[in-house]
């Protein structure tokens, strides 16, 4: 997620626009920089890499100024780089903007602009929106900026400069995070309270849709038609460490609720219009391209292998190709038989992970096409592999993986789509469904999260037992498996996710009375079979704690509680059933009193084999 500061006041803006972007450098980003209204014109400087790096190329030459915008940027369109850091300019440089989100039409629109002589210098998708002002301004900085925010499509916060009017800074929100903090003749904009906690409590939170025109003595609040909009002013009474995390106590349990919106920007600009199709610009596969491939390796560790356990679900009955899945610390160690007919697709949150960056290393040895799917842009694992797509979860910091999961699951449930799009082993009306589908996820999942109370009291109620155990068939199975996880990192409770066939092969006798099992039940196909495994548990005593979609009014005859998930195909039903088994796993956490955003022998990024 990037971070966004502004300054307009008596005092030099370079000073805060620093001391701001450092209080957000938390939050994760690949470079920096600010832009500086010197009286005569904008001092733009920035550059790729750590804050520290922007702040030794100032201290020499500070530029002066009292109205100034600054941005740390975690890449989404376009590798880290100077060039692509932000501020970006217009052709004239009399226009700057920093962005957090996502343009989903800019590529559409640089057509356009260029067509009109327009000349860009990176590969974002944010430089765009700078030209577009230049393109509509006529005198009317307002008007100008009204215009573009009715051409572009996407998620934003938006923060723009000019030459032409250097008096105000104007600022707007679209699905991303934007507060402006009221000083005294001064006035700070930023994209999360910390970074003005220090300069003032008083703020306006701007809602989507809002448009802030800000001056040092003024902050006029408007809608995108100009109609003005009474704003209440939001008393900050956190202190800095809980600004940091928006609020929420830790960091794991905001990625738990960011997932709505991680998994909207993942989708956004993938899905044609009429979900006809999936639009993967960094993908520009032939069908005899896909057609040579005959099978999949899927390479991953920890949370993303279990996203590729369900991808192998989505690409074998989607795309009807043969897939294998490995752990990346076994798959080099097994004598793969991986050719040039082979492709590998390594997934992996940080892009760091030794075993997978290993892995995929070996995979190319052997000839492989390879493909990352990765959250970090630039990262390792997607600059060694010949194709990358991008989750856009933005930075996760807690070391269980949440947002990283559910965005990983999209992805490779898009690919499988995109895939069948290119083999025809799926008719037009299946893909609508799917994609249809897919549109309704965020909403999903926000209702979800909308009701975590039984969830909470179950993980007080179980979060004391010692041995829990997750069962489920089919996909049910891998979303046991990774709610397995999660309980076991953060809460060091002993948990163990089986295949529920598989238990009376043997687990069947570590199933006694009073130890809580936690029962998935989504997949239609194995629905009755799972009935009789929830029996034979529940014939031992146990406490079973089922995972029914809405409308099962069945299974509550089964087990001793239910937890409900909106009804959704069934292969979409993962990334919806796994998040009652975050919520489970981080208030057990709570209730033995764990360090849930950093568990023991654990790191968010396992660079050693
Ligand atoms: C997941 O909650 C764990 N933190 C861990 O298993 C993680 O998924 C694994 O280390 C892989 O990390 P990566 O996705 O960054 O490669």
């Amino acid at each position: 997620m990037c971070g966004i500061v502004g300054y307009i006041g008596p005092n030099q803006a370079a000073p805060f626009l620093i001391e701001g972007l450092t209080k957000l450098e938390y939050r994760g980003y690949d470079s920096a920089g600010i832009a500086v209204f010197d009286g005569k014109e904008i001092n733009v400087e920035k550059s790729v890499g750590r804050l520290g790096i922007l702040k030794k190329k100032i201290e020499t030459a500070s530029p002066n100024g009292h109205v100034g915008i600054g941005h740390t940027r975690w890449a989404t369109h376009g590798r880290p780089s100077d060039v692509n850091s932000h501020p970006h300019t217009d052709c004239t440089g009399k226009f700057v903007v920093v962005h957090n989100g996502i343009i989903e039409n800019y590529l559409h629109l640089k057509e356009k602009l260029i067509a009109r002589g327009h000349v860009f210098s990176s590969e974002t998708d944010t430089e765009v929106v700078a030209h577009l002002v230049e393109e509509y301004y006529e005198g009317d900085f307002e008007a100008a900026v009204r215009k573009v925010l009715a051409e572009i499509e996407g998620s934003y916060a938006l923060v723009f400069m000019t030459e032409h009017d250097p008096d105000k800074i104007i600022c707007t929100k679209q699905d991303n995070p934007l507060v402006i903090g009221l000083g005294n003749g001064e006035n700070f904009i930023a994209s999360d309270i910390p970074a003005i906690i220090n300069r003032t409590r008083k703020t306006y939170i701007l809602s989507d849709g809002e448009m802030a025109i800000v001056t040092k003595d003024s902050v006029w609040v408007m809608n995108r038609q100009g109609v003005p909009v009474t704003k209440k002013v939001f008393e900050v009474n956190w202190d800095a460490e809980a600004a940091e995390k928006g609020g929420y106590e830790h960091f794991m349990i905001k990625e738990i609720y960011e997932q709505p919106k991680a998994i909207r920007e993942t989708m956004s600009g993938r899905l044609a219009k009429d979900n006809s199709t999936i639009l993967f610009d960094e993908l520009k596969w032939t069908q005899g391209e896909v057609a040579a491939i005959n099978k999949i390796a899927i390479v991953a560790c920890g949370t993303a292998y279990h996203a590729g356990i369900v991808g192998k679900y989505y690409l074998e009955n989607l795309a009807r190709i043969p897939v294998e899945v490995d752990l990346a610390s076994e798959f080099r160690y097994r004598s793969p038989l991986i050719d040039d007919k082979t492709m590998v697709i390594v997934i992996s949150q940080s892009g760091e992970t030794l075993d997978t960056l290993a892995g995929l290393k070996e995979a190319k040895r052997l000839g492989a096409k390879t493909l990352a799917i990765t959250n970090v842009v630039g990262s390792s694992i997607a600059r060694e592999a010949d194709n990358v797509i991008y989750t856009w979860a933005g930075p996760e910091i807690a070391v269980a993986s949440t947002k990283a999961y559910t965005t990983q699951l999209v992805t490779l449930c898009m690919l499988a789509i995109y895939m069948a799009g290119l083999r025809e082993t799926l008719p037009p009306a299946r893909i609508q469904e799917l994609i249809g589908g897919l549109r309704n996820l965020p909403a999903q999942a926000h209702e979800i999260l909308e009701d975590v109370e039984p969830i909470k009291t179950f993980a007080q109620q179980y979060g004391f037992n010692e041995d829990v155990f997750f069962i489920g068939r089919a996909l049910d199975y891998c979303v046991a498996l990774e709610g397995s996880l999660k309980l076991k990192e953060i809460s060091y409770i002993h948990a163990e996710a089986y295949a529920a066939g598989e238990l009376k092969h043997g687990t069947l006798a570590l199933i006694i009375e009073g130890v809580p099992v936690i029962a998935l039940a989504t997949q239609p196909d194995v629905y009755e079979k799972m009935l009789s495994n929830i029996k034979e548990v529940k014939a031992r005593d146990a406490v079973v704690i089922g995972i029914a979609m809405k409308g099962d009014d069945h299974i509550h005859n089964y087990v001793d509680h239910t937890i409900h998930i909106p009804a959704a195909h069934k292969y979409l039903a993962p990334l919806l059933a796994v998040i009652p088994l975050q919520l489970l796993a981080y208030y057990a956490a709570i209730t033995r009193g764990c360090d849930v955003d950093k568990p023991r022998n654990l790191a968010k990024s396992v660079t050693v084999e």
